[in-house]
């Protein structure tokens, strides 16, 4: 079958449409998504029945967080079997119901690729830790121990050291994230066709791409020096040798011509490490790797002492220096994704916004209007649709997630009080993001009629999806965007230009393309601003979040703010 594929560098003819930046994406974390049998697990057959309200939101494409067979160290991103599906989420027929639904409808769906590593139960690796000369053995890391101690001093993400001691070979295997996740060896051109045939045949399925699980981390520089060991920590800091290694960029290059050039897919890396001129590498038109990657530095800002775990402040100047480096520098040269929450990060309106009673709604859509107006592929993470907020948790208890089990420990061990790690972890915890759902006012928020696998946020009552026809909802803002979006060319192509750069409350940038201009200014704060800007007079106000209509004239934000002009 002959697929069209989009030309890079040769863009925006009528033929040759990029589809994935007129997109707007919406990721779906399927455990927490909707549970059809009521085992308290999100699953695919309940993604298939919440099918038409995405496509009320107007959103193009999803992206689906892991789905595959894991024995769930770490919800999915540990896999066991590329080629089938998790039991708890389904079957392959109920995928393929799904997916063909979801074409029905016009949405595309991007599976996530985690070849970073594997589950510790994958064939690959039942039979690589089995002796030195078996024939999967260099599909993973495996090093001699040095002086009867790790072969170096690195420390996992998700922490303790970076290797596990095997007795049978009396070697070490490497484990960036759990010791259930060891590392693949993509030095090995075997692994990597086996990669590149599993992608194949997800593509022949009928799948529209990938998104990449921590791709900039799959070349490791071979030397494997030891780490800067910082401050109070144990372990030796691993980044420099393994975020955007020596081959990666061959790696990539091997992938896309290999694989990616063959179908008309949507791909983006996640960009652990990545600065603006790595981006450029990864998606620059002509690079021929992948169409976007996403950046951490937005959502990384206020890491101080504790890195992640530091309370996690934002600077609002710090905050627009970041999105001005990366709108100028991929100008022209390659794509940019846009998003504020995804499943690792705690929820954008706790975090950047404002989730009391008073000022949620309202913050929630100020946020959403500085992100889906910047340029680049803006990406909806479920449940910011209607401003859903951090899980309000009280107990270690009520916390699943792996990484934050470890670090209440390591934070304990530090000193801290119990008080204090629960308020950080109530800050920074993955599972901010990954509470069930909120569908309706019902009974664990109409996700399932079981018992949910964590605990569902408190507030499901007054925030739930259900709200969503009331004509100043979020989800009816969020609708607004992405309809915008689609109507206006300013949006998807106009260059940026930041601003008032250097104010400590207002984001605002310009947006022009063949003659028209929009403005956008967002007050990220809950007081009342003066906008030290003249906006031509001419200028009519297209959207606010106070619904209303705007005059340009010497204009004072209210409370979380954001009004749209265009000429
Ligand atoms: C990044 C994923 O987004 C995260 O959820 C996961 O734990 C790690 N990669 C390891 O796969």
């Amino acid at each position: 079958m002959q697929v069209f594929k989009y030309e890079r560098g040769k863009e925006d003819t009528v033929l040759n449409k990029a589809w994935w930046k007129e997109a707007v994406v919406y990721q779906i974390y399927p455990r927490s998504f909707m549970d059809s049998n009521g085992d308290g697990i999100g699953d695919l057959n309940g993604i298939t029945e919440k099918l038409e309200y995405l496509k009320e939101l107007g959103i193009d494409v999803i992206w689906l967080s892991p789905v595959y067979q894991s024995p769930n160290d770490d919800n999915g991103y540990d896999i066991s079997d590329y080629q089938a599906i998790m039991e708890e989420f389904g079957t392959m027929e109920d995928y393929d119901r799904m997916l063909a639904r979801a074409h029905e409808l016009g949405i595309k769906i991007m599976m996530d690729l985690v070849v970073n590593h594997t589950s510790d139960e994958h064939a690959w690796f039942v039979e690589s830790r089995k002796s030195v000369d078996n024939p999967y053995r260099d599909f993973y890391i495996w090093r001699k121990g040095k002086d009867g101690k790790e072969p170096n001093n690195w420390g996992s993400c998700f922490s303790g050291s970076a290797w596990k001691y095997d007795p049978q070979t009396d070697m070490y295997f490497l484990h960036l994230f759990s010791k259930k996740q060891p590392d693949l060896n993509w030095e090995n051109p075997k692994l990597r066709q086996e990669v590149y045939d599993m992608m194949t045949w997800w593509g022949e399925r009928g799948i529209d791409g990938f998104r990449m699980d921590v791709i900039t981390m799959i070349s490791k520089d071979q030397r494997f020096p030891d780490g800067v060991v910082r401050g109070n920590e144990k372990f030796g800091d691993s980044s420099p040798y393994v975020n955007n290694g020596p081959r990666v960029h061959e790696y990539l290059k091997e992938m896309n011509e290999k694989v990616i050039s063959r179908f008309d897919w949507m791909t983006v890396g996640e960009g652990a490490g990545a600065g603006v001129e790595d981006a450029k590498r990864y998606a620059g038109t002509n690079e021929n790797e992948l169409d976007m990657i996403f950046t951490f530095e937005h959502v990384n800002l206020g890491q101080t002492q504790y890195g992640k775990w530091s309370d996690g402040s934002f600077d609002l100047v710090e905050l627009k220096k970041v999105f001005q480096k990366w709108e100028d520098g991929l100008e022209g040269v390659a794509w940019n994704s846009l998003y504020w929450d995804n499943h690792d990060q705690p929820r954008a309106v706790s975090r950047f916004g404002n989730d009391s009673e008073e000022y949620r709604e309202i913050s929630a859509k100020m946020l959403a209007t500085c992100l889906h107006f910047m340029k680049g592929t803006p990406y909806i993470y479920q449940g910011e649709e209607i401003g859903m907020t951090n899980a309000g948790y009280t107990s270690i208890d009520e916390y699943m997630d792996i990484e934050s089990l470890n670090y209440y420990n390591i934070l304990k061990l530090q000193g801290k009080s119990e008080e204090e790690v629960i308020r950080i972890l109530g800050a920074k915890s993955r599972d901010n993001s990954r509470t069930p759902m909120q569908w309706d006012a019902s009974e664990n928020a109409g996700f399932t009629k079981g018992t949910p696998w964590l605990k569902v946020c408190d507030r499901y009552k007054e925030i739930n999806t259900e709200s969503r026809h009331e004509p100043d909802s979020v989800f009816q803002y969020y609708k607004e965007l992405v309809k915008l979006r689609k109507e206006l060319p300013v949006i998807q192509k106009g260059a940026v230009t930041p601003l008032l750069r250097e104010d400590k409350e207002i984001l605002a940038f310009k947006r022009e393309y063949q003659g028209k201009e929009l403005y956008v200014f967002c007050n990220f704060f809950d007081g009342e601003v003066k906008v030290p800007y003249s906006i031509p007079e001419d200028c009519k106000s297209i959207l606010s979040n106070y619904g209303e209509e705007i005059s340009p004239k010497e204009l004072v934000l209210r409370p979380y703010e954001a009004v749209m002009f265009l000429r």
